[in-house]
């Protein structure tokens, strides 16, 4: 378990007593400096008198101050900007930023604006924050983590960069993908952003634009694949083992071959996850579950066509199959409700390209070659997009889905909004106002018909921080799909009667952090029942875990 008081203070403290770092010292560093928050105890105290304007303010004023002047920046991306200078100025202003404004910020620091501030990184890179560990650097990786400032990390994102969103290959360009999901971490769970660390692990890149311009900041030269990946990736992960051995691996946005590889290589040897894969499925799941409270039937009644048959969506219809078999139907009838569309068609049996995790989904039946052939043949009860082809549902097939269901699930997870398979709008409009309907990117509600409807946003910060946090609370030594399980029906089951109505399977943003309170219980009980955690178990856990969520609130130094 990890330390209720701000853990950057900790290593101070420990080392015979010292005292803080005083004046500029004190400013420059973002997990302690309060800027005009500094009081005036702690001006004279510390050194700090003079280094900032007299008049103090406290932290709400500030939030107000930071939010007038990031509204003044004319792009989402001098936004971006301005958020990451304030990250590397005062983290906990950054925090109480976010929490005070969640829903006007998580599109800038995430998906979409996080995807352009990744393209430009190397533009906009100012200050280190996390490590970039590169296929040269074999043989030195723990030297390489041993350099990273914060002794205790429990918990690392890393990506290569092969996969970012729905841009393909950015190399070391992929930075800002694990610095905005820690950041969602922190906003979103109060996981103290001390015992985070993102890492970019740069094998070079496939990008020939890249490649060929002469200020790109990763390795110059091919990805690098195969059995010299892997001894990396090997090194890497006893390293991380090795120099943090309490800490939790979030592998991210790897491209589809690696990403299945090494989620099946490493999740029953250490605590470990996809959350492309994983999380994803898990917030499905909860959308489905919550669609099938509002239709009044059970999850069972499902029965799911997928547009895509990637991560996302095999994931999916994995832990849909593990959903029904905890209900007691039989593998082989939980995946007979599971049908697949890919870029060649129907995935069927008889086919011979299929790749591996595909293959347990390829049922018997006739090869079809289109969407509205395949929707005809497996009469779905919910279509579920996660293909990358943006309007691949027309009108043509929300109209089939609503004549097959009085109120059929359209799911459109691609991202960003252009690879949306199709708008709010037009699953509202398109199925005269019955479809449930939920996206991977953000959309508007909608009037149909003297009707207000409200799509739910499918996004992935619904699990992955209170998955983390409820791994890391008990310091639990895997994470398995009954974790991710109960993530889901935790999250289905925190929708209100009143948001169902108004066409929500996902509870509102505000209440985010009981959200991953709740299923950060859920699944460190889990974890206790099933012997994953490493630490005692607390007579309160639910008080416990909350009394370790991070705040963004001044501590008093004097
Ligand atoms: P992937 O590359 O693993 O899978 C894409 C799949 O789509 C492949 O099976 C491919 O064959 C299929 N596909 C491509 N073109 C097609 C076509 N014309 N017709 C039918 N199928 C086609 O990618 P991954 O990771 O599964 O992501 C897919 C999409 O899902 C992305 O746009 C991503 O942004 C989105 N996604 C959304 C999440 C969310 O909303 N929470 C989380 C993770 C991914």
């Amino acid at each position: 378990m990890w330390p209720r008081m701000n853990p950057a203070l900790t290593p101070i403290t420990s080392r015979g007593g010292r005292d803080l770092p005083t004046g500029y010292s004190l400013l420059t560093n973002s997990l302690l400096n309060k800027g005009t928050g500094f009081r005036d105890a702690e001006r004279d105290g510390l050194g700090v008198r003079g280094l900032v304007p007299p008049r103090i303010f406290p932290i709400e004023q500030q939030s107000k101050r930071a939010m007038g002047n990031l509204r003044r920046k004319g792009k989402d991306i001098d936004k971006y900007i301005f958020l990451s200078g304030l990250q590397n100025r005062n983290e906990t202003l950054y925090y109480r930023l976010l929490l005070d404004y969640l829903e006007e910020l998580m599109p800038i620091v995430y998906t979409p604006t996080v995807g352009q501030a990744c393209l430009e990184y190397g533009a906009i890179f100012r200050r280190p924050r996390g490590l970039w560990i590169s296929i040269k650097d074999r043989g030195r990786i723990a030297g390489i983590l041993r350099n990273w400032p914060r002794q205790d990390v429990r918990l690392i994102v890393v990506t290569d960069g092969e996969r970012i969103l729905g841009l393909g290959d950015l190399g070391a360009l992929g930075m800002g993908i694990p610095i905005g999901k820690l950041s969602l971490y922190t906003a979103c769970a109060g996981l103290h952003p001390y015992y985070c660390l993102p890492i970019t692990l740069d094998v070079g890149t496939g990008n020939k634009d890249l490649l060929e311009d002469d200020l790109y900041i990763g390795l110059d030269q091919p990805r690098v694949r195969g059995g010299e990946y892997e001894a990396f990736i090997e090194e890497f992960v006893q390293a991380v083992q090795e120099t943090y051995p309490r800490c939790l691996l979030q592998w991210e946005d790897f491209g589809n071959h690696n990403a299945f590889q090494l989620l099946g290589k490493y999740r029953e040897r250490i605590c470990s996850f996809n959350d492309d894969i994983q999380g994803t499925a898990s917030v499905a799941l909860a959308g489905l579950i919550a669609a099938s409270r509002k239709t009044g039937t059970e999850l069972r009644d499902q029965k799911l066509l997928f547009l895509g048959a990637g991560e996302a969506a095999t994931g999916i219809g994995e832990l849909f199959v593990a959903a029904l078999k905890e209900e007691g139907i039989p593998e082989d009838e939980a995946r007979a409700r599971c049908w697949f569309v890919d870029s060649k068609g129907l995935v069927v049996a008889s086919r011979t390209d299929l790749q591996d995790h595909k293959k347990p989904f390829a049922h018997e039946g006739k090869p079809v070659n289109t969407l509205l052939e395949a929707i005809e043949a497996v009469r779905p009860t919910a279509l579920i997009g996660a293909s990358g082809v943006g309007g691949a549902f027309n009108q043509e097939i929300v109209e089939a889905m609503t004549a097959l269901n009085p109120e059929p699930v359209v799911f459109a997870l691609s991202n960003p909004t252009s690879k949306s398979e199709c708008t709010a709008q037009q699953a509202y409009a398109w199925s005269r106002g019955k479809a449930i309907f939920a996206s991977g990117s953000p959309f508007q509600p909608v009037e149909y018909d003297g009707r207000t409807l409200v799509p739910g946003q499918g996004n992935n910060v619904y699990i992955f921080p209170g998955v983390g946090l409820g791994v890391l609370s008990c310091s639990g030594s895997l994470v398995t799909d009954a974790m991710f399980l109960a993530a889901a029906r935790t999250l289905a089951s925190m929708v209100t009667d009143e948001e169902l109505a108004s066409g929500r399977v996902f509870p509102s943003f505000q209440g985010i952090r009981e959200v991953s309170l709740q299923i950060a219980l859920a699944v460190a009980r889990i974890a206790y029942a099933d012997g994953l955690a490493r630490a005692p178990e607390p007579a309160d856990l639910e008080a416990d875990i909350r009394s370790r969520m991070f705040e963004p609130v001044y501590q008093d130094y004097v």
